[in-house]
């Protein structure tokens, strides 16, 4: 053979053993087999300067190199593929003996557990439960629960006001008045709901809380079955051998008034952390339908009586699940949340 050919083939040979990719490929398939400038184009040329004896043996031979370099670098690119098909797959593999990753499920918010017991305890006393807008005028703020003009529950430092008519509720009782426009007596309803208040959030107090109001309104109800009401309701939330006290307040649309507190669950009213010592913990406000209340919605005072009471839902929430501070109730903080799953 001819002897620059015998070593163009040694060259193609080392060259292709050293090719570990299809780019590199390509690059040896066009420094071999370039029309213009590859080496095979550039040895045919050489055929004008050559006897005509040598021309048909040099010409077999050049035909013989380019086939060669053509079938190896085809054997070649077709490995490389099959290679890079094979890792590809490696990579994708799936290990289906992997425990499958479970989807998350959503749960209800602990305010919302809370006021379904609630809920739950008053509807097995034969209560039916009421709801009313959170944006009131003034009149179910304030005229129909006898609060009178300039009493400070009206001034815009306590209330939010949306028009000069207009406010967000600052209690449930307002709901009171809903449901005695609606229905006669008798009538026996809780009324749980969101309330707006422009409290400065501390670790019991948020600006935006819930209460549960009920309304009893019937002949001849009394104060005691005020009391028989909330003891049986604590003993069936917090537990069966609580007691409850009754301390005189004032409500402007209650007469008597009174704030319920029962003794701690924690302590069995010794005191403890969770009642801060004093052996109580505070309910929430109650009292006798106010007469002036009655006649507002047209319901004969000299016939009727009711009692009412508006507890804190929020509170009650943080003594039960034992949230030393409210506010964590409503920064949607997932990690606490997920507690009450
Ligand atoms: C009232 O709101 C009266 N409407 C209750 C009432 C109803 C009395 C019917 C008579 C007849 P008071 O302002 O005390 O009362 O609030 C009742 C409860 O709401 C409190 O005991 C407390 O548990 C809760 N509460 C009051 N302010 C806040 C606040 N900023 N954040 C969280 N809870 C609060």
């Amino acid at each position: 053979m001819d002897q620059k050919l015998q070593s163009l083939r040694e060259q193609f040979r080392d060259d292709l053993n050293s090719v570990s990719s299809a780019a590199e490929l390509a690059g040896l398939r066009d420094k071999y087999l370039g029309r213009k400038s590859g080496l095979i184009a550039a040895e045919k040329k050489r055929v004008g300067s050559l006897s005509s004896d040598e021309r048909a043996e040099f010409g077999r031979e050049v035909n013989e190199i380019s086939a060669e370099v053509e079938t190896e670098i085809a054997r070649l690119n077709e490995q490389l593929a099959s290679e890079a098909e094979t890792a590809g797959l490696e990579r994708e593999t799936v290990d289906i003996t992997l425990p499958g990753a479970r989807p998350r499920r959503g749960h209800l918010h602990p305010i919302t557990l809370v006021r379904q017991r609630i809920e739950d305890i008053f509807v097995s006393m034969g209560y039916t439960v009421a709801d009313g807008p959170e944006i009131e005028t003034s009149f179910y703020n304030f005229d129909a629960l006898n609060i009178p003009a300039g009493h400070p529950a009206r001034d815009s430092a306590d209330t939010f006001y949306v028009s000069e008519d207009l406010a967000l509720r600052s209690q449930t009782s307002t709901v009171q008045i809903h449901t005695m426009q609606r229905q006669k007596p008798p009538l026996r309803v809780i009324a749980p709901g969101r309330v707006f208040r422009r409290d400065t959030p501390d670790p019991t107090h948020n600006p935006m809380f819930f209460q549960v109001e009920g309304l009893n309104v019937d002949r001849n109800i009394t104060l005691a079955d005020l009391k028989g009401t909330l003891q049986k309701f604590v003993e069936m939330m917090f537990g069966a051998n609580l007691r409850t006290r009754f301390r005189p307040s004032y409500f402007p649309f209650t007469e008597p008034s009174a704030e319920v507190d029962f003794s701690c669950y924690g302590c069995d009213g010794k005191g403890c952390r969770l009642c801060k010592g004093s052996g109580w913990i505070e309910l929430g406000g109650s009292g006798m339908v106010h007469p002036n209340v009655l006649e507002k919605v047209g319901i004969d005072p000299e016939e009727f009586s009711g009692f009412a009471f508006g507890l804190g839902i929020d509170r009650m929430a943080g003594l039960m699940y034992e949230i030393d501070d409210i506010r964590l109730l409503f920064e949607n903080e997932v990690r606490f949340l997920k507690q009450f799953s």
